[in-house]
This record gives C-alpha cells, structure tokens and sequence, in this order.
C-alpha cells in the first residue's frame, strides 16, 4: 500500500480524479468501482468538467457503486442512487445498462447482494475502485468486527456510522440500519485501488488503517495487503 500525502482536499480531489481519468484514457471499457459520501464530491464535479471537454469520455465504462441503505428505493432523496445522478450519472454519457448499483428495495436484499455480485464478476472485476473511509475505518459499509473475505452481503449500520450519516436524512427515524455493501472479499479483488482521505476527523481511523498489521476493528486495515492500494491524503488527515 502506498501512500501520498497532499496539501489539502481540492489536491487530493484533483490527484484521483486524474487517476480515474488516466484509467478511462488507457482502457475505455474499465470497470469503474465508485464510492458515495462528502469526500468524492469534487472528484465527480471534476470528471463532470472534463467529459464535457470530451463527451465520449466515460461512454464505454461500467460503474459499480459499493452499497446502498436497504429499503430506499432509487428515487429516494438519500439513496445513493439519487447521489450517484445528482453528483455524476446526470451529467456524463453513459448508458443506464452500464451503470450498477445495488437495489436497496429489492424484496429480497439477500437475492439483491447475490445478483449483484454475480453482476461484477460478469463484468471481469473492478479495474479501478475508488474509496472513502468511515471515522470507523469502514469501507463501504463493511462495519468494524466483519469477517474479512464476505463478498456483497446485507450489514447492521454501526453505531458510528449511524451516527456520523443521520446528519443527510431530515428525521432520525427515516435513516435505515442495514445496507447492502461490496464485500472485503469483493473490493479486494479490485485490480486497483485509490481510498481518499481528508480532514482530521479521518485521523483516527486511518492511524489504524496504517498501523501494520491487519485488524477487523479497522476493516481499512486489510488494504496494506493489497498489492495495488494507494491511499491519498491531504495534511489535516494525518
Ligand atoms: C459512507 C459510505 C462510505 C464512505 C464513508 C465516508 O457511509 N458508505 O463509502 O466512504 O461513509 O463518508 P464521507 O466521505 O462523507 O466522510
């Protein structure tokens, strides 16, 4: 795992979506493994402004989002599919069959992660997943204490987690408690990896992502493993 140290969050958001980009550029059919949250905010708005420059930018990929909260269903306000077509899919050309994201009101959330998996291995693996870190040193929605190889599965939110995301629901009791996420098993088979990081309140977590050795308390952990994981920063993280 390597890591890079940036000045502050508009370099890292510049430094990875010129990584996305540079992926798209020598493989234009990659699979693209896209993450949710603050932090990839400016990255979308950037690849945004350049697939206007070149329209045809991101017209062979394949997305797979990393999870949804189970019971909103895509038009819902806080679904991630509502993030992924307000901050990226709105404003690019590509076709609504080559974007995946779980569905969280599937009647089944069980037969969901099932397809859903089956979707990607299809698809040949992420060529390039994109990551975010939860306060918890989660990934996805993989919660601290979850076994290490799952692959897509339902999960209870954490604590944490619950805490840190109500702030995005406008009632407490609208937040859901369980998400369908990408497995460890299945981000880990990403040909490559880049997690973005900023601010201090990442601190904490990623003191233990790097800490050399590989704990469940910190899923992030299983990434120093990986032999293609880069993990951007900017200052206040560190
Ligand atoms: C969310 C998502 C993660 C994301 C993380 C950090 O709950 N499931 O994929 O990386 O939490 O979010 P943020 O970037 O808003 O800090």
């Amino acid at each position: 795992m390597q890591c890079l140290v940036l000045e502050d969050h508009q370099s890292v958001s510049h430094y990875v979506a010129k990584q996305i980009r540079d992926q798209v550029t020598r493989k234009a059919d990659s699979v693209l493994g896209l993450a949710t949250g603050n932090t990839p905010e400016q990255v979308y708005a950037l690849l945004v402004k350049w697939s206007a420059e070149d329209p045809a930018l991101f017209s062979r990929v394949h997305t797979v989002n990393l999870d949804e909260y189970v019971g909103l269903a895509p038009e819902h306000e806080n679904s991630y599919h509502h993030y992924m077509r307000a901050h990226f899919f709105s404003h690019v050309q590509i076709s609504k069959e080559r974007m995946h994201i779980p569905r969280g009101d599937s009647p089944s959330a069980e037969q969901e992660c099932n397809r859903y998996e089956k979707t990607i291995q299809k698809l040949g693996g992420i060529d390039l997943q994109l990551l975010g870190i939860g306060s918890n040193g989660h990934i996805g929605f993989n919660e601290p204490g979850m076994a290490l190889r799952m692959r897509t599965h339902v999960t209870d939110l954490d604590d944490r987690t619950l805490r840190d995301n109500v702030r995005l629901f406008k009632r407490q009791e609208d937040m859901p408690t369980k998400a369908i996420t990408m497995g460890i098993g299945t981000i880990f088979q990403a040909k490559r990896i880049v997690l973005m990081a900023t601010g201090k309140q990442k601190r904490e977590a990623l003191r233990k992502m790097m800490s050399g050795t590989v704990d469940p308390r910190c899923p992030a952990s299983i990434l120093q493993l990986h032999p293609n994981a880069t993990v951007i920063v900017d200052r206040a993280a560190l």
